[in-house]
């Protein structure tokens, strides 16, 4: 049977019906009135899910275009740029930054691991005369599977005055993080992940410390300037012919969001990782992150049992039940499957594809009792 495509990877994420159609109707034009009324509400929904008081820019970019819009519009060549790496997207700011002629240091960790807030102490205060102008990080690294604890990071970044610029792409709309509390001073984020809307827009909001170093920037991005594009924000405009359908698509989204409420959107996430992360552990199979201090709530990455391959499963499991999970990345392709509960992802989704994969690795030949997976799956949400 066709057409009962489930995606679980950590984005693009499904896509609810109620968007699905509001996207499917004739674009309007995006210098009317309607287009403004939309606009209006998207700008204002946003802060709260940004948990920020600071406007929330949007762009019809992915979300590698907000991380190049927040770097391009604060980085000046020979500026020191401190980037913290858990893994791939951690990396991508540092290619940014140095694109920018940024000198970069980096603090690194090994795939799986978080940064310890400890050894970023020690790092900043021995910048005694204050030269690390910006720190970047990720809340939640998408290609581990691993949650840095922002809260802390973040002060400690405060603590030392440099700018901190925060990955939230499969954070936001999933797991908590706190803009204005937390003293976060630039965060960005895309559409296809929490957002629950197709990849195409992007978002960005800065606080006034990052707006006073921007203002310094002797070369910022055209496309991706923050000051053009916050005027046209203060007027329910964009700066350019913005992806009006996805826009369309993103108030529908946020409206649900709303109707939701963000602490249960949170405890959605939470309770569906938790009991997909019980279900895989039922069936004796190893977890990339064993410590769930550090596991995320939007990307589990699993290691396949011995003697069958992570192609395979992949395979069996689009094939004969349409489930899609993602491979590793770089290092880690073939060695680890991932598996997002991110976005519009429901317990029934975490108990079919528990289910679809007991029947995969049975018929890949993995000895074990079927139901065991299930069975946790539904103790775990029963608690
Ligand atoms: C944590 C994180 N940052 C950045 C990106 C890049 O976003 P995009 O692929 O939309 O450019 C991704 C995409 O998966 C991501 O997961």
């Amino acid at each position: 049977m066709k057409d009962k495509t489930f995606l679980m990877i950590p984005g693009p994420t499904p896509v609810p019906e109620r968007v699905l159609l509001d996207m499917a109707k004739h674009p309007i034009g995006h210098r009317s009135t309607e287009f403004s009324k939309v606009l209006e509400s998207i700008y204002s929904d946003l802060k709260m899910f940004f948990r920020t008081k600071n406007d929330v820019l949007v762009f019809t970019a992915s979300g590698t275009g907000a991380m190049d819009a927040a770097l391009s519009n604060l980085v000046n060549k020979g500026d020191k740029v401190l980037s913290l790496v858990i893994g791939n997207f951690g990396q991508r700011w540092a290619k940014i930054a140095k694109n920018y002629g940024a000198e970069v240091q980096t603090i690194e960790v090994e795939p799986g691991q978080a940064i310890n807030p400890d050894e970023l102490r020690k790092v900043l205060e021995a910048d005694v005369n204050k030269e690390i102008k910006i720190v970047t990080l990720t809340h939640n690294e998408t290609s581990t599977g691993v949650t840095n604890d922002l809260k802390t990071l973040a002060s400690i970044i405060r603590e030392h005055g440099a700018i901190s610029v925060v990955d939230g792409v499969t954070s936001l709309g999933a797991i908590q993080c706190e803009m204005d509390e937390w003293g976060i001073d630039v965060l960005i984020s895309g559409s296809q992940k929490g957002f629950m809307i197709p990849p195409g827009l992007s978002f960005l909001a800065a606080n006034e410390r990052a707006w006073a170093v921007a203002e310094k920037c002797e070369r910022p991005s055209f496309y991706f300037n923050w000051a053009s594009n916050r005027k046209s924000l203060l007027e329910n405009s964009t700066a350019f012919t913005p992806a009006v359908n996805l826009f369309m698509a993103l108030k529908s989204a946020l409206e649900m969001m709303k109707d939701e409420g963000i602490e249960n959107i949170w405890l959605r996430h939470k309770r569906n990782a938790k009991a997909l992360r019980a279900g895989i552990r039922a069936l004796g199979l190893k977890l990339f992150v064993e410590d769930e201090k550090i596991a995320s709530y939007a990307v589990t990455a699993v290691l396949p049992p011995e003697n069958i391959s992570v192609p395979d499963i992949r395979k069996v499991l689009k094939n004969d039940y349409d489930i899609v999970v993602a491979n590793g990345q770089n290092k880690l392709k073939d060695k680890i499957f991932r598996m997002g509960t991110l976005g519009f992802v429901s317990e029934r989704d975490v108990i079919t594809a528990i289910g679809s994969l007991e029947a995969t690795l049975y018929k890949l030949g993995y000895k074990f009792e079927p139901g065991v997976g299930v069975g946790a799956v539904i103790k775990e949400f029963m608690k």
